[in-house]
């Protein structure tokens, strides 16, 4: 019987890039998918960007663009990214939407009416400057347990102590630098404690892994705590009815956009969204989720509570995995291994990552260490060496004697084709049970035993003295080939593609290995599959390392801003006059003055200074609209290096002084007097 099944990825935050931690997950959740299709399930994978919140707010603010501008092109560069890694989503829709704003005003009325929102007053961070409660994590202090500095304002690196922010001696905004005030406010709470029978009740029905189960009863011993699901303004999310300035949390609207993104999909294809989440839905249709251990709190607690107030049905299974650590060691921005999905496609083809993950999918919570002498080893011998070349070297014998023709199987290949059959149903279990580790490690088996076959054989040799029985030796190398990559193909879907057109069929499923090939004449082969070159992996590396150093030097140059305008800034060490003549300072006219897009200190001026005219951004906008500068003269330094800055090339500098909105630039007293290019003494 063929099963309605709903599968989802976490959503990915709309203020950052998909990197190759990322793509663990949805790849685990895009082999689930393809492998469901293939036994002829009917499941939809689903997916959105999470948009909502206070960093995406103040990301849009720092790049100076609208919110809605920011998810815009953050929903392009994921899903370019998806594609190029062969995720394919049914849909993938973001949490901005109609729909999604329709149903988390609806699980918020049901709630409501339901007794089990709660309104109380609490005290928060405030920031005065930027007029606005801070999360925890844009706060930094130092931490009240054990005093080590620069720590979050929720939790301490290296103590690992949680606390409020308040708890701080010396805590600062990281928005404005300036020391919260304690403010309070009314806040919408979700009462948690109302479903902790039916939440341990959940947990008896094996609906997350054993280590997540231990996580949710020492959860349960410490007790659980109501759920702050309101956010003053200014927030970036939804409105919350009947309130002007206060917004839903966007963890009550992320997983709600599951559903949203559900039923944009169930709309355009006449499907009831419904059939997925009624209470009596549960015996017709299966819902997975996959997501991160960092995550488990969200989606075990809270999440399914949710669902429950509604009277929602609640997931089968949530499928959890650990983190991704390279070479042993947390992905990071200096080793050059926080490698982003672009960078890693630039360099590598998506199929060795997609393989080399689903080899280590074993369904449990540990980290999954990409080490990458490991990673060239695995996808050269095992993949590469091991399966694909069972197709090559067939393919070159067949092409080159046989017309690309195979004939019938023996006696003694009908054997092994069958034994390789029977691996069948172990197979599909292994990836209904998202243990993608058992089936790769199961058909490299039996790939050992066809290569084992090839050796014993040897059709090259066989060829020149018995060419009938080299041409059975092959075709059973090659039906082999073809049920095994079908056992791969919702790992590998692009080469899976690529076999299915060396065979002349297309869209294998799982009972395609069923099938047996003889008497037909095959495609012309194509080469299927590179080798990887170590050298690739360390130029990934590398590049990530310059994306990282381009950063900080775009992020050094708004530091030297703020030094610069701080408050008292000591002499410099004395320069003789020989020193001082090296800077040649000139007269110069402003002959134009714009607004730079995207940024909300600069202004980009062009100044004519006799010889030449020159193209110089300057931090003053703060100060001076541009008419207000157009035709004046100011003061320039004309031999100062050329400086890459995140919006051009900024050739020489103004002279001004002053800080904040007092910024004031040096001009000659006369003006009338001095003349484009004069130098200053
Ligand atoms: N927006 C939330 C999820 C909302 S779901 C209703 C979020 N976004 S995220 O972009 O930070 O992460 C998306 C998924 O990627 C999460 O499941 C997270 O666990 C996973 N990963 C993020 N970094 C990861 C690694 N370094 N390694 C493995 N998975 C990682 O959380
Ligand atoms: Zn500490």
């Amino acid at each position: 019987m063929k099963k309605d099944i709903l599968i989802t990825a976490a959503l990915p935050y709309a203020n950052g890039a998909i990197h190759i931690g990322h793509i663990l997950e949805y790849t685990q959740a895009d082999i689930y998918n393809r492998f469901q299709k293939m036994i002829g399930n009917n499941s939809i994978y689903c997916c959105a960007d999470d948009t909502h919140g206070t960093p995406i707010m103040l990301k849009a603010k720092e790049r100076g663009i609208t919110p809605q501008e920011l998810i815009a092109e953050a929903s392009i560069n994921h899903q370019n990214d998806f594609k190029d890694f062969l995720i394919e989503f049914d849909n993938y829709y973001s949490t901005n939407s109609p729909e999604n704003k329709e149903l988390v005003e609806f699980f918020f009325n049901t709630l409501n009416q339901k007794g089990h929102i709660e309104k109380k007053e609490i005290e928060q961070a405030y920031d005065e400057q930027e007029q606005m409660f801070l999360p925890d994590r844009f706060i930094k202090g130092t931490c009240p347990k054990c005093g080590a500095k620069d720590q979050n304002g929720d939790s301490c690196d290296v103590c690992g102590a949680t606390y409020s922010p308040l708890d701080m001696a010396d805590a600062v905004s990281v928005v404005s630098g300036k020391k919260p005030i304690k403010k309070s406010s009314t806040h919408y709470f979700f009462k948690l404690t109302h479903f902790e029978r039916e939440l341990k009740e959940l947990l008896q029905s094996g609906f997350v892994n054993e280590q997540t189960a231990n996580k949710m009863n020492e959860w349960f011993k410490e007790g659980l705590q109501d759920w702050d699901i309101s956010r003053d303004a200014p927030y970036f999310g939804f409105k919350i009815p009947g309130e002007d300035e206060k917004y839903f949390y966007v963890w009550l609207d992320a997983p709600i956009g599951y559903i949203a993104s559900l039923k944009n999909y169930c709309d355009r294809h006449n499907i009831d969204y419904k059939k997925f989440w009624t209470k009596d839905s549960e015996n017709k249709s299966e819902v997975y989720h996959f997501i991160g251990k960092d995550i488990s709190y969200f989606h075990t607690l809270f999440w399914q509570a949710s669902l429950m107030g509604v009277d929602f049905r609640t997931p089968k299974h949530i499928f959890i995995h650990g983190f991704i650590t390279v070479n042993g060691q947390k992905m990071s921005k200096s080793r050059g291994t926080f490698i982003s999905a672009r960078t890693y496609l630039n360099n590598l083809a998506p199929e060795y990552l997609r393989y080399y993950y689903a080899s280590k999918t074993n369904g449990r919570l540990e980290d999954v260490d990409i080490n990458f002498e490991d990673f060239v080893s695995k996808v050269n011998s095992d993949l590469v060496g091991n399966f694909v070349n069972i197709i090559s070297r067939s393919a070159g014998i067949l092409g080159k004697h046989f017309d690309n023709t195979i004939s019938t199987l023996n006696e003694e290949g009908q054997v092994l084709l069958n034994k390789i059959r029977e691996k069948k149903n172990e197979i599909a279990n292994a990836y209904n049970e998202c243990k993608y580790i058992n089936a790769v490690k199961e058909t490299l088996l039996l790939c050992d035993e066809v290569n084992k076959y090839y050796e014993e054989n040897k059709p090259w040799v066989l060829v020149k003295e018995d060419k009938e029985k080299a041409q059975k030796v092959l075709t059973l190398g090659l039906n082999a080939a073809r049920v095994l990559m079908i056992y791969l193909k919702p790992i590998l879907p692009s080469l899976a593609k690529k076999v299915e057109k060396f065979f002349n069929e297309e869209n294998y499923t799982f009972n395609d290995v069923e099938t047996t090939l003889e008497n037909v004449k095959l495609n012309e082969f194509e080469r299927l599959m590179e080798r990887v070159d170590i050298k690739s992996v360390e130029k990934m590396v590398e590049d990530t390392k310059k994306e990282l150093e381009e950063l900080n030097k775009s992020k050094n140059q708004n530091v030297k801003e703020e030094v610069n305008a701080s408050d008292i800034t000591p002499i410099l060490p004395e320069i003789t006059y020989d020193d001082f003549a090296k800077v040649d300072l000139r007269v110069a006219t402003v002959e134009n003055a714009e607004i730079v897009e995207g940024s909300n200190k600069l202004l980009k001026l062009t100044l004519n200074i006799g010889i030449e005219k020159r193209e110089v951004f300057a931090g003053i906008k703060s100060s001076y609209s541009p008419e207000k500068l157009i035709g004046k003269k100011v003061i320039m330094v004309a031999n100062l290096a050329p400086r890459k800055m995140k919006f051009g090339v900024s050739n020489g500098m103004i002279i001004a002084s002053g800080e904040g909105e007092l910024i004031s630039v040096a001009t000659p007293l006369d003006s009338e007097k001095a003349k484009s290019g004069d130098r200053q003494f």
